[in-house]
């Protein structure tokens, strides 16, 4: 761990408040080196080997000469809360030279781009934004003398706040690449393209090019990323990883792109459930637009997955099957389950994944068995309208066909699934209905009408009552967690006016940056306890002087398919929380990559909401069993950053429920994290922080979920309407804003109760 001191500041010290070291010995685990190497394990893991004639891995000794700023400007993440101050980041470069024994690197060609990357730095350029520079022709000849295989680096940076724009050449190539990519073809006979980025971008140009070998998509990779790098193209590592979104050939493919920069005030999701594969591969004539689809890719071996088996229950959908090394080197597998609902009178996608299941690394020759399951009603369509039983979930009289294989497209039939009747799957209550999406994406292409909401929100009785009792002798808080007192005596203790400063956030203390929940330390012993920002990692700000570990983003773990990968990373990163005094990490971070050019995409997982589910589960379960709360963000359809605090997402209920709110779903109901963070969007017009239909009718009512429910920070709600949503502590620190609502009636002691009881059960959780 690197402590950044500076000792003439007044008070350093005494600002922060001293870590008790979490490892042996008293070592500390922050930026340990245990967790840097699972960083660079999960950067391999997540990697995605796009295309491979076997030229990687290199075979031992070959000579390279690597293109492109990428190799020095290695981007480990993205920008704005989920960027994570790390104490070093190794470039491919460094990686590289890491392996000397194995690659030689011409290394006046990387010096050429480690003195332009220097260069526009001074110029205050930054990270991963930089022109690529011509490459001197004296420069290339030497290098096409010195070697015949040549590596292009390609990088791109995104961040919170702002999105990518459709001109901004972050999906396609600038011009200096492709005059780069243009150049290292014409002179050289053997090409690899590396790429680092932390979003889908344009890959046509590779899979296009014969001369280009092998294609490497290393996302971004965390603070080892660039050795990571080196260890796959050196074959000390495989790259193992699949796509959890589709790679398109133009960013006109993906449905929502059109619309996407309409207008700053809302977002009109017309393309509905046909996100990602769910429109390319149900779409007439979309197929063709896929350069790499859903669920694809390759590593250093071949497998044959074989004796597929699957059985029904009554309930559930068991599927194993065996798979076998069929290469030459170790390797993983991931074994994907798909199914096909039958066309009946809700218009449904082609295929929509089920469940899934890495393989352990598999010698060549050797076999795996994996097991997996899933519940026949996660099968059923969401229906809206009324087409079969409207607010219901139905499973449409037919044959569900169940496909397993290892992507979207390459997978077999091997179950029928037969519903003889249509059966009511669950019935639910209209929630968050759109009242002017007008139009919504049928699976023929053509668009039908969407109805209008014409009632008002419903509202929502409080779910606790608590009576004032004040008391002489005070029950303190650590008496509940003792066991001496009820929580419920220890909350009728307190007065309207203190259960109102309980529901917002409080300063920051020790290196804590992102603001406490609680207080009352010294009346009520309530003890502050501290939230922190994630999810590549801890971040403390880079004031705060820790330097923690900086593991890949989301999108890359994602790719990992490894949901135990994921649940190693949650308990890592906890620890860093723990260590650092830290009771509260926020993260996971789970909305769906709905397009390319949201600048956050890094931080969240996938545009299949199994996938972003299921590992967000994951890191749930790793988190929280270090004791550390985790926060499932941001609840929901925060897709796009330009005017964040203020654009209406409008969208259909069935798009929201089968995958916007899909993901948030099976984390709650697999993982139960503790804290679950409303976004600043608005949702068919109301804030999510304020809506109680979906805080208290379908997170709490339908889905059961018991924990506390905080706003996003400094959002732009009105914080008593957040109370009655059940909306339960508004972030980060805004006393005040309840006293005049209370006093003209708005608000009652039983709403702002039942928040603090939550709050409360959350704090008492923790260690
Ligand atoms: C982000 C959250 C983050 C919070 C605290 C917000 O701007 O949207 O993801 O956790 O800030 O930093």
């Amino acid at each position: 761990m690197q402590y950044m001191y500076n000792p003439t500041e007044k008070w350093f010290r005494a600002r922060f408040t001293p870590a008790i070291m979490l490892g042996d010995n008293r070592s500390a685990v922050t930026a340990c080196e245990r967790h840097i190497t699972l960083s660079r394990k999960a950067a391999c893991e997540g990697a995605v080997l796009l295309k491979n004639n076997g030229i990687l891995p290199l075979k031992k000794g070959a000579k390279i000469a690597v293109f492109g700023n990428a190799q020095i400007d290695y981007v480990k993440g993205g920008g704005g809360s989920g960027d994570v101050f790390s104490p070093y980041v190794r470039n491919i470069y460094e990686g590289l030279k890491l392996k000397e024994d194995k690659v030689d690197v011409f290394d006046t060609l990387s010096f050429f781009y480690m003195n332009n990357v220097a260069q526009a730095y001074k110029n205050g350029e930054k990270n991963g934004r930089l022109a690529e520079p011509k490459v001197p022709a004296e420069l290339m000849r030497a290098a096409a003398e010195f070697t015949d295989t040549a590596v292009i680096t390609i990088c791109r940076h995104s961040g919170e706040g702002y999105d990518k724009s459709a001109d901004s050449c972050y999906f396609e190539l600038e011009a200096g690449e492709k005059e780069l990519a243009a150049d290292v073809l014409a002179n050289f006979a053997h090409v690899i393209v590396l790429l680092n980025t932390g979003a889908v971008i344009d890959t046509s140009w590779i899979a296009n090019e014969e001369k280009i070998e092998a294609a490497l998509m290393l996302w971004q990779g965390g603070m080892e990323g660039g050795l990571a790098a080196a260890d796959m193209l050196v074959g000390d590592d495989a790259p193992c990883g699949k796509l959890a979104d589709t790679f398109a050939a133009s960013l006109c493919d993906y449905p929502s792109t059109a619309g996407f920069h309409e207008s700053e005030d809302y977002v009109k999701y017309t393309e509905d459930i046909f996100v990602g594969y769910r429109y390319f591969e149900t779409l007439p004539g979309k197929k063709a637009s896929v350069v790499y689809p859903f669920g694809y890719g390759l590593t250093y071996t071949t497998f044959k997955i074989s004796d597929i088996f699957v059985s029904a229950s009554d309930k559930r959908i068991f599927v194993g099957a065996d798979v076998t090394n069929t290469g030459k080197r170790a390797g993983k597998e991931v074994v994907q389950v798909y199914y096909s609902a039958p066309k009946g009178k809700i218009s449904k996608e082609k295929i929509a994944l089920a469940a899934f299941a890495k393989t352990p690394l598999i010698e060549p020759g050797k076999k795996a068995t994996v097991t997996m399951y899933f519940d026949i009603n996660d099968m059923a369509s969401y229906d809206d309208v009324g087409d079969v039983k409207k607010s219901a979930y139905v499973l449409e009289s037919g044959e569900y066909k169940i496909f397993v294989g290892n992507s979207v497209r390459d997978n077999v039939c091997a179950y029928k699934y037969k519903v003889g009747n249509t059966v009511i799957a669950k019935k639910c209550r209209s929630y968050c209905a759109p009242k002017n999406l007008e139009k919504r994406l049928m699976a023929d292409g053509s668009l039908r009408d969407a109805p209008a909401r014409k009632t008002a929100q419903k509202s929502f009785a409080p779910t606790y009552h608590s009576e004032y009792k004040p008391r002489e002798e005070i029950i303190e808080l650590y008496d509940v967690a003792e066991g001496s007192a009820t929580l419920d005596d220890f909350i009728s203790q307190m007065s309207d006016e203190e259960l109102m400063v309980l529901l917002t956030g409080k300063k920051s203390t020790g290196v804590c940056n992102c603001g406490t929940i609680g207080g009352f330390n010294d009346k009520y012993r309530i003890q502050p306890i501290a939230t922190a920002d994630g999810p590549a990692g801890l971040r403390l700000h880079r004031n705060r002087g820790v330097r923690t570990t900086a593991f890949p983003v989301a999108t890359a773990i994602a790719c990992s398919w490894n949901t135990a990968l994921a649940e190693e990373i949650g308990a890592a990163a906890a620890m860093e929380c723990k260590e650092n005094n830290l009771q509260i990490w926020l993260a996971p971070a789970l909305n769906i990559h709905r397009n390319p050019l949201c600048g956050r995409n890094f931080e969240y997982y996938s545009e299949d909401p199994v996938v972003s589910g299921k590992m967000a589960a994951a890191m749930v379960r790793g988190i929280q069993a270090q004791r550390v709360v985790a926060t499932a963000k941001h609840l929901a359809a925060n897709n796009k950053e330009t005017n964040r605090l203020d654009s209406d997402s409008v969208v259909s209920e069935r798009a929201l429920r089968e995958i916007y709110l899909k993901g948030f779903e099976i984390c709650v109901k697999e993982s139960a994290p503790k804290l679950v963070m409303t976004s600043y969007n608005l949702i068919n017009g109301v804030r999510a922080s304020e809506c109680g239909e979906l805080i208290m009718g379908i997170l709490r009512g339908e889905w059961g979920y018991e924990g506390a429910v905080t706003t996003d920070w400094s959002n732009h709600a009105e914080h008593y309407k957040e109370v009655k949503a059940g909306n339960d502590v508004r972030m980060p620190c805004r006393e005040g804003l309840l006293k005049e609502p209370y006093e003209a009636g708005l608000l009652t002691r039983d709403e702002m109760a039942a928040c603090a009881k939550r709050l409360l059960e959350m704090i008492l959780w923790v260690e």
